[in-house]
């Protein structure tokens, strides 16, 4: 509950960079990292956009032995909370004090590049912002990416169809150049795709390959 809080109050400073007003379910967060449970250990692991957690607690759970895991977000108020609520918690204390979890503070495009990984998960609301930056992002996860690395991130059913018939002007525009975009990187890229009802709103968990190199991990 105390999450929720912190999230909202963070939705309502930063509503073109946090783009959502919940934050993400356990049963979302597990089918995010359904590609990397299905590897074979050890795996590198990038969380873009991690919030208040959410996801960053499950990967947590789930994090095996000789995996590693950065964590970048860009509010400094976010950064914070992850460092004193999430970093602290028993999943984490063990890779933790091994050196095998960072954060990374900043914008994800300016903050990747010494690294690679076999998945990148994904909360960045990128229905929110320019095609520029999309694609900027975009060029930047997939050079962080090994071959045949997995780009997973999430949706909210309908919130783009949604956004176009209610936007209006230059927003309006904005909203469909990005949706176009998106849907071309879909088609070109998306290799599975999952509903999650359970979640608010309801999402669909996507996972992307931009590559048909050798699996993962
Ligand atoms: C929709 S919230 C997702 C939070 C959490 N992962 C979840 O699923 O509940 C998006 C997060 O992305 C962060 N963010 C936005 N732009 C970013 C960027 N360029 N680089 C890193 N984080 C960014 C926001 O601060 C926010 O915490």
């Amino acid at each position: 509950m105390g999450h929720t809080l912190g999230f909202v109050r963070q939705f309502i400073a930063n509503p073109h960079s946090v783009g959502a007003i919940a934050p993400s379910s356990r049963m979302l967060a597990r089918a995010l990292c359904e590609p990397y449970q299905a590897s074979q250990p050890p795996a590198s692991i990038l969380e873009v956009g991690a919030g208040t957690g959410a996801v960053t607690k499950y990967i947590g759970s789930v994090l095996r032995p000789g995996d590693t895991l950065d964590i970048c977000e860009i509010s400094p108020a976010f950064t914070e909370l992850l460092r004193r609520n999430v970093l602290t918690t028993p999943a984490f204390s063990s890779p933790v004090a091994a050196g095998r979890v960072r954060l990374l503070e900043g914008p994800v495009q300016d903050v990747v590049g010494d690294r690679k990984y076999h998945f990148i998960i994904s909360g960045l609301p990128l229905t929110i912002f320019t095609v520029e930056q999309v694609s900027r992002i975009l060029d930047s996860l997939r050079l962080s990416l090994h071959p045949g690395g997995v780009f997973s991130y999430f949706e909210y059913i309908g919130l783009r169809k949604l956004s176009g018939a209610l936007m209006t002007g230059r927003e309006r525009r904005r909203a469909k150049e990005v949706s176009k975009f998106l849907s071309t990187n879909i088609a070109a890229y998306q290799f599975r795709r999952r509903t999650v009802l359970v979640n608010l709103p309801p999402a669909y968990a996507r996972h992307w390959r931009f590559d048909d190199g050798a699996t993962a991990a």
